[in-house]
């Protein structure tokens, strides 16, 4: 099984990755926190479509210490934090209670924070399902639940004791959300550049059959990434800002959209959009410009939106919570491993920018 140490100060952990990873899940939990009250927060679809592989795999699961919940942004809520709760207190969990989150991202956040307001902070372990949750939010403890109807308002950072990262779990999602996946490894292939880069251009249909050693590296490496921006700027003082390429324009397309497309597939036209922005500020040379470019239009056979409400989009832009004094600020990309921060752009080339980068995808026009 791979290790992938996540070196947190204070609150360092691993992350094991693996085909049946879950296998060494009860071990763990038994040596780690031998007679304390366990709860599994549990993914709808995940018990549904993995019912028998959840019960084989965990021997302490029963039909006292779970509990299954909805998913959707919507159901990213208070009032399923407050499920949560209400089953902790209805097993008499202490402060050495242990929380267990089974599934994809929603259920990750969900938990995570669940585990970090229950009597002040309890024990967590991520079970990411998806190839979203795996290659990224399951690392890194942002924790939180959206509020009206605002993303991820309201959270906090808090990092899990262990992640287990099982692929047999990949085999039943969607294709779509792969593509999910995908646009967050699609971004750390311009963080990182290189072999990774370089290797995603030859290999990305192939991750998306799950070849297993296509599948290995490429979670390995991403989580390797993370692991160390995390280790080295938990907090988003500065460096973990690199994490938010393409994310921007991504959190306008989506809400503009009605999240009619997916998150991945937003981030993957998001770095289309920071392409063109860094090429109208002429922070990217006009060879890399190209290069880059054709590879992100590659993806758009996996990518269809209909044209975005353009002021929605730069409402949503401006509002975003990682800007300060009211200016959208910019991750953007100069060469494969090479961004810049914190770039701020006037509006006519955001304009342009996003109706540059979103051609290739949009079927409307
Ligand atoms: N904490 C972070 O750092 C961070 C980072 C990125 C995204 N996020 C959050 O993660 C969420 C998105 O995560 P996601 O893409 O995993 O979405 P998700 O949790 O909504 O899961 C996507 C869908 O797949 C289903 N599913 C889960 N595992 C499955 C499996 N193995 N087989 C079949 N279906 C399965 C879910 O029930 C759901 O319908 C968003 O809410 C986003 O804000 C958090």
């Amino acid at each position: 099984m791979r290790t992938i140490r996540v070196e947190v100060p204070g609150a360092a952990y691993d992350v094991y990755s693996r085909y049946n990873s879950l296998a060494s899940l009860q071990k763990y939990i038994s040596e780690a926190f031998s007679a304390k009250k366990v709860l599994f927060v549990i993914d709808e679809n995940v018990m549904r479509l993995h019912r028998e592989y959840l019960l084989e795999t965990i021997d302490v699961l029963s039909a006292e210490n779970h509990l299954v919940i909805e998913i959707s942004e919507k159901k990213k809520s208070i009032d399923t934090v407050e499920l949560i709760y209400e089953k902790l207190i209805s097993v008499n969990a202490g402060r050495d209670a242990v929380l267990v989150g089974i599934g994809g991202g929603i259920t990750g956040d969900i938990t995570g924070f669940a585990a970090a307001t229950f009597m002040r902070g309890i024990s967590y372990i991520q079970v990411p399902t998806t190839l979203l949750s795996i290659v990224d939010s399951s690392v890194g403890g942002k924790t939180g639940v959206n509020f009206g109807s605002i993303k991820n308002i309201v959270g906090a950072f808090y990092q899990p004791e262990a992640v287990f990262a099982d692929f047999k779990f990949l085999s039943t999602l969607e294709e779509d959300e792969l593509v999910c996946g995908l646009g967050e490894i699609v971004k750390y292939a311009f963080l990182t550049g290189d072999e990774y880069y370089s290797k995603l251009k030859n290999d990305y249909r192939a991750l998306l059959q799950l070849n297993d050693t296509v599948l290995d590296y490429f979670i390995a490496e991403s989580v390797r990434y993370k692991a160390d921006v995390v280790a080295r700027d938990e907090k988003e003082a500065g460096l973990r800002k690199v994490l938010n390429l393409g994310h921007t324009f991504a959190h306008g397309l989506e809400t503009s959209l009605n999240f009619e497309i997916k998150h991945g597939q937003a981030v993957i036209a998001g770095i289309s959009c920071a392409l063109e922005l860094s090429r109208l500020l002429n922070l990217i040379s006009e060879e890399e410009y190209t290069s880059s470019t054709d590879f992100i239009k590659e993806f758009a056979s996996l990518i269809h939106f209909r044209q975005p409400d353009l002021n929605i989009m730069l409402n949503v832009m401006s509002r975003d919570k990682k800007n300060r004094n009211g200016k959208i600020k910019f991750v953007l990309p100069v060469s494969p491993g090479e961004v810049v921060l914190d770039v701020e752009a006037e509006k006519n080339n955001v304009i342009e920018a996003i109706f540059r980068g979103i051609e290739p995808f949009v079927y409307e026009k």
